[in-house]
């Protein structure tokens, strides 16, 4: 699939320095559509097959992380029919991808709420990802019926429960600990966030976790996102110094 582009982007790279969690917002599939006078599903469509490509290109570059945000908390508030269209495309993916994915050597895991989703898809990432759970190459993290707010309260809830049941202690709180009460417990946290579409915000994406993490926005939209888009925000990202709050 490396393209000529792609492979001159690649030599770029210092293979030595690859983030090791890289964090996508896949936005723009309904600006994709909406330019090509297609349904908004059109777009979502395009953007799963990207979906397909950049975890693909992920694996090739040595990525030990890459979460994706495929459904916020929010995005409820869409028609009906846009939602069911996204849980259908979710479903599609596993069905299309889940074999090859652990062949390779792929874990499956997600951040959100998945006993909000209907039981289809929710029956489908349950199976992806009890079959991939031993899998060590690389772990694709999918934020389904996530939000990072939703997380950290969720998380804050849990702790009190943990508290009230004697299992710790309030000295034993600290920004470490906490971490152990978020979805990505044992991930560390995104080195580098990549958003296309032209939008600049999180989008309420990870907000625990991106404290140091490397932001790169692009004008692109998600269904047109290609591998050399992935290999350019790695290029920037190794320019960059990363002081995490020292000189
Ligand atoms: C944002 O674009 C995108 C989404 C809300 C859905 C992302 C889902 C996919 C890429 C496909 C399915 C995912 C997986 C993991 C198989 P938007 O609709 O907000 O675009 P717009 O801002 O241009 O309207």
């Amino acid at each position: 699939m490396s393209n000529t582009q792609a492979k001159k982007l690649k030599n770029e790279i210092d293979f030595d320095n690859i983030p090791e969690h890289v964090a996508i917002i896949m936005d723009g599939n309904g600006r994709w559509a909406k330019k090509r006078f297609l349904p908004r599903a059109a777009g979502h469509q395009e953007g799963m097959k990207r979906v397909v490509d950049i975890v693909e290109a992920a694996e090739k570059l040595n990525i030990k992380y890459l979460s994706l945000y495929a459904f916020s908390t929010e995005n409820w508030k869409r028609p009906k029919e846009e939602i069911n269209g996204l849980m259908k495309l979710l479903v599609k993916y596993i069905e299309m991808e889940l074999e090859r994915l652990n062949k390779n050597n792929i874990k499956i895991q997600t951040m959100g709420n998945l006993s909000k989703l209907p039981k289809i898809p929710r029956q489908e990432v349950e199976r992806a990802v009890k079959l991939t759970e031993n899998n060590t190459k690389m772990i694709l993290n999918i934020g389904l019926n996530y939000g990072g707010k939703n997380e950290i309260v969720r998380a804050v809830k849990n702790i009190l429960e943990d508290i009230k049941m004697g299992n710790i202690s309030e000295e034993d709180i600290n920004t470490e600990t906490f971490s152990n009460y978020l979805y990505t417990k044992g991930l560390p946290e995104p080195d580098l966030l990549i958003r296309p579409s032209g939008e600049q915000r999180l989008s309420n994406f990870m907000l625990y976790q991106m404290a140091y993490t490397e932001f790169w926005f692009s004008d692109v939209l998600w269904p047109d996102f290609k591998e050399e888009d992935l290999c350019r925000a790695i290029i920037d990202y190794q320019k960059r110094n990363r002081r995490f709050g020292g000189i």
